[in-house]
């Protein structure tokens, strides 16, 4: 067994401890750090509900479970919170929480289930909800670009303050690209001593062709917190505005490019009002 199927396998033993109300007190703390970060994130972009992809290089970096439990962080600030399991390809959130496997998302997008079967109760907080991945499709990036897709996110805006999808790997489909433009941020996931620089590094490529609004990093599996809490520590290296350690000048080039644009954009938008920034409506 080579040294990541090895981890992979370990990892499925631990999974089932690892969500929600279950976690040790410095994990949730890093969630609610990150939760902190995620929400002041989009502060400035208030029209429905903020709906956020969590992604990652490659399988086994923590992606799912970052994203239940930062979707159960932010319930537990009394928001009304949407977790959608976008991984059709492999779908563990039903291992994790006391649900149903299917119907699902992919059921939905094809009309052969409704809403009211496939939208579940998580059963780990009251306002946390869930859709499964369902029913394992033949073409699930084509399901997830879908005018339907589009339809059905806009729909649960009206219903939930935060919507969180959980994505397949950048690298391996093109699932996560598909969905990226109906985003209003995406999280990163990396996995420390594990993640391979050359994958991140064509994961933010793609993220950048995509367009799509890079909100910040999250490093899983370190444990190398003073509090000894060991594997649990979530979020200590979430950083927004690419403070990340790794080295990818281009990708802050390329945001710096993004920014100066959206500045330029906005003030040809901004009314005399509004030009002083400090200055609230
Ligand atoms: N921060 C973490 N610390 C320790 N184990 C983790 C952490 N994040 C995830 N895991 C474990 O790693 C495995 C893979 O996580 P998962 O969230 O399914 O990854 P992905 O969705 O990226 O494939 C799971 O067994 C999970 O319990
Ligand atoms: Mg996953």
């Amino acid at each position: 067994m080579n040294k990541n199927a090895h981890r992979n396998a370990e990892d499925s033993r631990s999974r089932r401890a690892m969500v929600g109300g279950k976690l040790s007190f410095s994990a949730s703390e890093a969630y609610k750090l990150l939760r902190t970060n995620v929400m002041f994130s989009l502060a400035e972009d208030e029209d429905g509900s903020r709906i956020f992809g969590i992604t990652s290089p490659i399988k086994g970096e923590g992606k799912s479970t970052t994203a239940i439990n930062l979707a159960y962080s932010i319930a537990e600030s009394a928001k009304r919170v949407l977790f959608i399991e976008m991984d059709m390809r492999l779908p563990v959130l039903h291992k994790s929480l006391p649900i149903s496997k299917a119907p699902g998302l992919s059921d939905l997008l094809v009309g052969s289930a409704l809403l009211t079967d496939a939208l579940q109760k998580s059963g780990i907080h009251d306002d946390l909800y869930v859709i499964t991945a369902g029913n394992l499709p033949p073409n699930p990036s084509e399901l997830l670009g879908s005018e339907r897709m589009k339809a059905l996110l806009e729909s649960f805006r009206e219903r939930f303050d935060y919507i969180l999808c959980d994505l397949p790997p950048i690298t391996v489909v093109s699932d996560a690209l598909m969905i990226s433009p109906m985003l209003s941020g995406m999280i990163v996931v990396v996995r420390k001593n594990y993640t391979d620089m050359r994958a991140l590094d064509v994961t933010m490529r793609q993220l950048e062709f995509t367009q799509v609004k890079v909100l910040g990093f999250v490093m899983t599996f370190d444990d190398s917190g003073e509090t000894g809490a060991k594997r649990y520590r979530y979020g200590s290296k979430y950083g927004y505005k690419y403070s990340y350690r790794y080295d990818y000048g281009y990708y802050a080039a390329a945001e710096k490019r993004r920014r100066e644009e959206d500045r330029r954009k906005n003030s040809s938008k901004t009314s005399p009002a509004r030009e002083n920034p400090e200055q609230k409506p």
